[in-house]
């Protein structure tokens, strides 16, 4: 994928196709109306364009398209005209779509490169966003999983794309342009890892990415084995890995973009290469997209490679505790009583509640790095894609501050989270005869009680919890890892780069 943004006459450029907006002139109405850059090339063209529009074969509507060919006064190949909406009511989110559907329609013609004039009537303050959105459509649109086929990797269509702006909006497009890309590459490293079968990625797997990315994008990376984690004592996170031969490794990743004694933010991902469910075991049917169980810590590693190929000013530490969960004659036990890191004892009423017990042994971890903020992200429960389904990811925090930032993030870029309660009166669910704490909280409110178990162990921090059992992959055609929740992690740590300046600023000033 590469980006080029271009400046020159619309209609002289050398294009094999030039991808144009139109708006849908009102709710009520029916009908089209020329976006600046349509309109520019229906001049060229005597008025072609809009003669064809006005035959009524598109209406404006967001994603609908009509492919034209051999235009008039008109240098490029081929003319895509891409429904915008209604102008009045434009959003990002109707933007990437319509970005997205004029996107498929040049993959599906196969085409190798194409230039995108769409970005008239953006509002300045969206410039960045939306040209963030258009490097994310093509990633979304090309993104294909090659790795465990046979024979060459198919050539990757539309590798080539150019930005047609006016000249005074190159510098704000390119930058919008370097962060979609920097979220197009962190999307592809999470979804691959993701979409990896659990033979292959394996927490032993996994610290070896890490370890790689140490080398190529500059990160500081240590790997704890099962000796370190026991003598630091997380006997909870232990407990998971007892009944598998994979080793259990937490992955700690650095990237250091701001003053050493800045404090950092603290992204937690589940990294749980398969969940069998141990001895309290999953029914047989689609156990395989328990490979998926670790596509919170996949998503950890994404934000690590975007936030350093952004050079965001922040300091951020990536911690993936990895471990398999499955069924032996070592493994948990219902009832089983394990202590974690920060000496709460659990009892483990079922053995496929592990993500919590891997968790909290590494929320317990982070405090050595005196966080800023923790955010975890996990695939945690069945329960919270019955509340949520699969279009928002659910969010529990103890900081109505963050929650606000992760919740306008996920809004501003389209990939959203919804706040649901971790009041005391859920936790009372969690009590056990035996033990502190139950590692389950019975059958009501399960998305909740799992993060209640989770708060417990974040009593000295901000803390924010992404349950996204529902939003990081689908399960139907296509099925496959979404890369889900990167873009709102990626939006919700420049949004901190730029809060963060700016108070640098006016301290400074002041
Ligand atoms: N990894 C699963 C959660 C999950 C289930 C994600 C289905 C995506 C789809 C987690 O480890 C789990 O098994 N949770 C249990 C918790 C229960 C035993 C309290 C669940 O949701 O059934
Ligand atoms: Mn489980
Ligand atoms: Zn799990």
């Amino acid at each position: 994928m590469n980006f080029k943004i271009k400046t020159d006459n619309l209609f002289k450029l050398k294009s094999e196709c030039i991808v144009v907006g139109i708006y849908r002139k009102s709710e009520k109405e029916k009908g089209a109306e020329l976006t600046a850059s349509a309109a520019r090339m229906n001049k060229a063209s005597s008025e072609q364009i809009h003669q064809i529009v006005a035959c009524g074969d598109i209406d404006g509507n967001i994603g609908s398209s009509l492919l034209l060919y051999d235009i008039r006064g008109i240098s490029a190949k081929r003319i895509l005209i891409v429904g915008l909406g209604v102008q009045r009511e434009a959003t990002a989110q109707g933007f990437r779509k319509a970005v997205m559907a004029a996107v498929k329609v040049l993959v599906d013609r196969n085409l190798a490169s194409a230039d995108m004039a769409i970005l008239d009537d953006v509002r300045d303050e969206d410039r960045v966003n939306y040209a963030r959105q258009i490097a994310e459509a093509v990633h979304q649109a090309t993104y294909r999983y090659w790795e465990t086929k046979s024979g060459d990797r198919p050539a990757m269509p539309l590798a080539k794309i150019g930005v047609v702006v006016d000249r005074k909006y190159r510098d704000v497009t390119q930058k919008g342009i370097d962060q979609g890309m920097a979220v197009a590459n962190a999307l592809s490293y999470t979804k691959t890892l993701a979409n990896l079968p659990g033979n292959i990625c394996t927490p032993t797997y996994l610290a070896d990415r890490a370890r790689e990315l140490a080398k190529s994008h500059g990160l500081k990376v240590s790997v704890l084995d099962e000796k370190d984690m026991e003598k630091l004592k997380m006997g909870s996170l232990l407990s998971v890995s007892r009944g598998s031969v994979e080793p259990a490794k937490l992955i700690v990743m650095e990237y250091t973009g701001t003053e050493k004694d800045k404090n950092p933010v603290v992204l937690i991902g589940k990294g749980l290469t398969f969940d069998a469910g141990g001895i309290s075991i999953k029914p047989a049917s689609a156990m395989d997209e328990m490979k998926y169980d670790m596509c919170g810590g996949a998503s950890v590693f994404g934000a690590m490679i975007a936030a350093s190929e952004m050079d965001l000013p922040l300091n951020i530490i990536g911690i993936v505790p990895s471990s398999e969960n499955l069924p032996d004659g070592a493994a948990n036990k219902p009832g089983d009583i394990v202590t974690s890191m920060l000496g709460k004892t659990i009892e483990i009423l079922n053995t496929d509640a592990e993500g919590r017990l891997i968790l909290c042994d590494a929320m317990t971890y982070a405090q050595r790095y005196k966080p800023e903020v923790v955010v975890d992200i996990a695939t945690l429960t069945g329960a919270c894609i019955i509340a949520l389904g699969h279009h928002a990811s659910g969010l529990f925090s103890n900081s109505d501050e963050l929650a606000n930032e992760l919740l306008v993030a996920g809004e501003t870029v389209d990939d959203r989270a919804w706040r649901l309660p971790v009041w005391e009166s859920y936790t009372k669910q969690l009590k056990s005869n035996f033990a502190d704490l139950a590692n389950i909280g019975g059958r009501s409110a399960g998305a909740v009680t799992a993060a209640c178990f989770l708060q417990e162990f974040a009593k000295d921090f901000s803390w924010a919890h992404l349950d996204v059992a529902g939003t990081a992959w689908s399960s139907g055609s296509p099925k496959g890892a979404t890369g889900r929740p990167v873009p709102l992690l990626v939006e919700f740590l420049i949004r901190r780069s730029e809060a963060g300046q700016e108070k640098g600023q006016s301290q400074e000033i002041g």
